[in-house]
């Protein structure tokens, strides 16, 4: 099939990224994970007391240094060298990165690092902007979407299984806000790219979506 791009985009909690995952698997081919890449940046500006304003993040974003490295095809968030994939799933850190991820700066730092790592090798991206903006000639788009009701579901049962439960109210009042603020920011809003395909996973199980996408995929 040559080299190819998966682009996969959507709200939160609509399951991106373990259908990314899976779908990595099925084709053999790289998985990036790019909201981890924008937690990163928001746990960096928490750490170190940074106040999420233009100016601020622009000034301290110099001394954030982010890598993305695989360990047997999970992918890894370096900080600084530091592991922090436990950190980033942290509750207080989805509306930092929702938070940081409408600063203009931030975006230009991390779309050229997500361009420059799936550059000459096949990847499925999961994120907000990637049929849109990171990698406009994907050569699949979908758009992967879940009623708000069905996605804080979802998510109260993983915090659950977590250890971290979360009462169900405020999780869709979070994921209701996040929503709002990632479609509504100036720039590179989570809207649906003209050409990606939408699949609406509110009545599916990951399995189906999976194997929806790859039969699409394979077609
Ligand atoms: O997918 P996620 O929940 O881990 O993403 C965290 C935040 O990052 C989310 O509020 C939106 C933002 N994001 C973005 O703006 N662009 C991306 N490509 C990926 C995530």
């Amino acid at each position: 099939m040559g080299i190819f791009h998966i682009a996969l985009d959507g709200p939160s909690g609509a399951g991106k990224s373990t259908v990314a995952k899976a779908i990595a698997k099925k084709l053999d081919i790289a998985y990036l994970d790019t909201g981890a890449m924008y937690r990163t940046v928001g746990l960096y500006m928490y750490e170190n007391n940074v106040e999420i304003s233009p100016v601020a993040v622009k000034e301290a974003l110099s001394g954030c240094e982010i890598e993305v490295c695989y360990n047997g095809g999970e992918q890894i968030m370096l900080l600084g060298g530091r592991n922090v994939n436990k950190e980033i799933r942290e509750h207080h850190v989805s509306s930092l990165a929702s938070r940081v991820s409408a600063i203009p700066c931030v975006r230009e730092y991390l779309v050229a690092l997500q361009q420059r790592i799936a550059e000459g090798r096949s990847f499925v991206l999961d994120g907000r902007d990637i049929g849109t903006c990171v990698l406009p000639g994907a050569k699949y788009k979908f758009f992967l979407t879940a009623t708000a009701g069905e996605r804080a579901r979802r998510r109260c049962a993983e915090l659950e299984q977590k250890g971290t439960p979360i009462a169900f109210e405020q999780v869709l009042a979070d994921i209701e806000k996040r929503d709002y603020d990632d479609s509504h920011r100036e720039i590179s809003p989570l809207r649906k790219a003209e050409d990606a395909i939408v699949v609406d996973s509110t009545d599916m199980d990951a399995q189906q979506v999976i194997d929806y996408i790859v039969g699409l995929i394979k077609e």
